[in-house]
C-alpha cells in the first residue's frame, strides 16, 4: 500500500508528510514542483526514511504522473498542490490558472485514464482527495450563519475562483466518470513551516526584527483559524471513512478579526522576547486594504464532527503560543525561507500601500 501525495513540500502537505509517519509506516510518494512555497528543508526530519519517496516535478506533466501512478499503483492520492497566497493572485493570476485549474485536471484525467485499468477492487478502495478551501463560497456578512457544505459557491479572488473551478472538476469526476473523490474545504491554517507572505509568519518575523506590521484596512476582517495539525488530523479521517462524492468543511470554531490575531502574536512575544523600550504592538500599521478582500469566513464543521468524530484539539492560545515558539526557535529555516525571492515579494506587494 502507498498514497501519493501533492505538494507536501508545502506548508499544510510537509505538516501532512511528517504526521503522516509519526502515525504509521505506509510508504508515501510526494510529488512537487519546488515553487517558490516548496521547501525540502521541510522534510529534512525524513531524510533517512526509504518509505518517503520524493519527486522533483509537476501535476501539470501528464507523462510524468502517468509514469508514478504506473510505477507506486497508489492506494489514494491526496492533492494539495497549489499556487495559494490571495495576494499573489491578485499581481499574477496566471500560475493560479496553470496549477490549481488545469494542473488539477491533468492530474485528474491520467487519474481517471490510470484508475479505469485496475482490478475492480482497487478501484472500489481507491481514493482522490481534493484539499480546497473556504474561500470557494465568498464572504459572509458579520451576522450571517458560517459556510455549510450546501453553501453556493461565490469566490471572490483569482486564487479563490481558481480552487473553486478546481473542486467543481473534482465534483465532476465523481458524477461522470464514478472516481471516488473526497474534498475538504478547509479554513485559514497556522503553524510551524508556513511561508512568511502569510498574515501569522509574517507578523511574528516582522515584528522580532521591529518591522512595521502591515494590517490591511482597519483590520475588522475575521477568519476561521485552525491549527494546522489539526486540519492534517481531519484530512486523514476524511481519506479513512469519508463518504465518497461528498464534501466536508473543516474550521477551527475560531473566529478572530486580523487586529485581534496581531496583537495577540504581540502579546506573546512581549513575553518571549521582550523588547527593552517598545511594545511590540506599537508596531501595528494600517495600510491600504487588499482589493477585493474578503470581509468574513466562518465554517460550519457539523457535518465532520457528527459523522467522522472530528474536531479540534489545539485551541487558539496553544496553538498560537507553539507556533510563535517554533518561528523563534528555527531561525536557520526563517533565514533560508526570507533571503532573495522573498525580498522582491515583500517590495512588491508592500511598496505603493502607504498607510490608511
Ligand atoms: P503552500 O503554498 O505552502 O504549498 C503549496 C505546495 O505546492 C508547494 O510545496 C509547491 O511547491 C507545490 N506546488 C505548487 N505548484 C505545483 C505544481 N504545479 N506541481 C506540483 N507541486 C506544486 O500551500 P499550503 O498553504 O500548504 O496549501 C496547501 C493546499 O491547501 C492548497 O491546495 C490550498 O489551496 C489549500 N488550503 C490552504 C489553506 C491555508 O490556510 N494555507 C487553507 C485551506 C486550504
Ligand atoms: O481561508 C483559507 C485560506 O486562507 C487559504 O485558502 C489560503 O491559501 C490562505 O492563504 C489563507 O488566505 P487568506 O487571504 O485569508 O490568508 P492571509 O494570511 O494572506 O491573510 C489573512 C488575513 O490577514 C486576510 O484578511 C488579509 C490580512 N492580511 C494579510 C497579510 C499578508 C493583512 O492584514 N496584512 C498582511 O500583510
Amino acid at each position: 500500500m502507498t498514497i501519493l501525495v501533492t505538494g507536501g513540500a508545502g506548508f499544510i502537505g510537509s505538516n501532512f508528510v511528517l504526521d503522516w509517519f509519526a502515525q504509521g509506516t505506509e510508504p508515501l510518494v510526494n510529488l512537487d514542483k519546488l515553487t517558490y512555497a516548496g521547501n525540502p528543508e521541510n522534510l529534512k526530519p525524513l531524510k533517512d526514511s526509504p518509505a518517503h519517496v520524493f519527486v522533483h516535478g509537476d501535476i501539470g506533466d501528464r507523462k510524468a504522473v502517468r509514469r508514478l501512478l504506473e510505477k507506486h499503483t497508489p492506494r489514494a492520492i491526496v492533492h494539495f498542490a497549489a499556487e495559494s497566497h490571495v495576494d499573489r493572485s491578485i499581481h499574477g493570476p496566471d500560475e493560479f490558472i496553470q496549477t490549481n485549474i488545469l494542473g488539477t485536471f491533468a492530474l485528474l484525467e491520467e487519474t481517471r485514464s490510470w484508475w479505469e485499468k485496475q482490478a475492480p477492487s482497487q478501484r472500489d478502495e481507491f481514493r482522490f482527495l481534493h484539499v480546497s478551501t473556504d474561500e470557494v463560497f465568498g464572504s459572509l456578512a458579520p451576522l450571517d450563519p458560517p459556510f455549510n457544505e450546501s453553501t453556493r459557491f461565490a469566490p471572490s479572488s483569482p486564487y479563490a475562483a481558481s480552487k473553486a473551478s478546481a473542486d467543481h472538476l473534482v465534483r465532476a469526476y465523481h458524477h461522470t466518470y464514478a472516481l471516488p473523490t473526497l474534498i475538504v474545504n478547509c479554513s485559514n491554517n497556522y503553524g510551524p513551516y508556513q511561508f512568511p507572505e502569510k498574515l501569522i509568519p509574517l507578523m511574528i518575523l516582522n515584528a522580532i526584527t521591529h518591522k512595521p506590521l502591515p494590517v490591511y484596512g482597519e483590520g475588522g476582517h475575521v477568519r476561521d483559524w485552525l491549527f494546522v495539525r489539526d486540519h492534517c488530523a481531519a484530512i486523514r479521517q476524511v481519506l479513512a471513512s469519508g463518504r465518497v462524492g461528498e464534501t466536508y468543511n473543516v474550521g477551527g470554531h475560531n473566529q478572530k478579526t486580523n487586529v485581534e490575531v496581531v496583537n495577540a502574536i504581540c502579546a506573546l512575544l512581549d513575553e518571549a522576547r521582550p523588547h527593552s523600550k517598545i511594545r511590540h504592538s506599537t508596531l501595528i500599521t494600517f495600510v491600504k486594504d487588499r482589493p477585493g478582500h474578503d470581509r468574513r469566513y466562518a465554517m460550519d464543521i457539523s457535518k465532520i464532527a457528527l459523522q467522522l468524530g472530528w474536531g479540534p484539539t489545539e485551541t487558539f492560545e496553544s496553538g498560537l503560543r507553539k507556533t510563535v515558539a517554533w518561528y523563534l526557535d528555527n531561525p536557520e529555516w526563517v533565514a533560508h525561507v526570507t533571503s532573495g525571492t522573498y525580498r522582491h515579494w515583500m517590495e512588491k506587494n508592500y511598496a505603493n500601500r502607504g498607510e490608511a
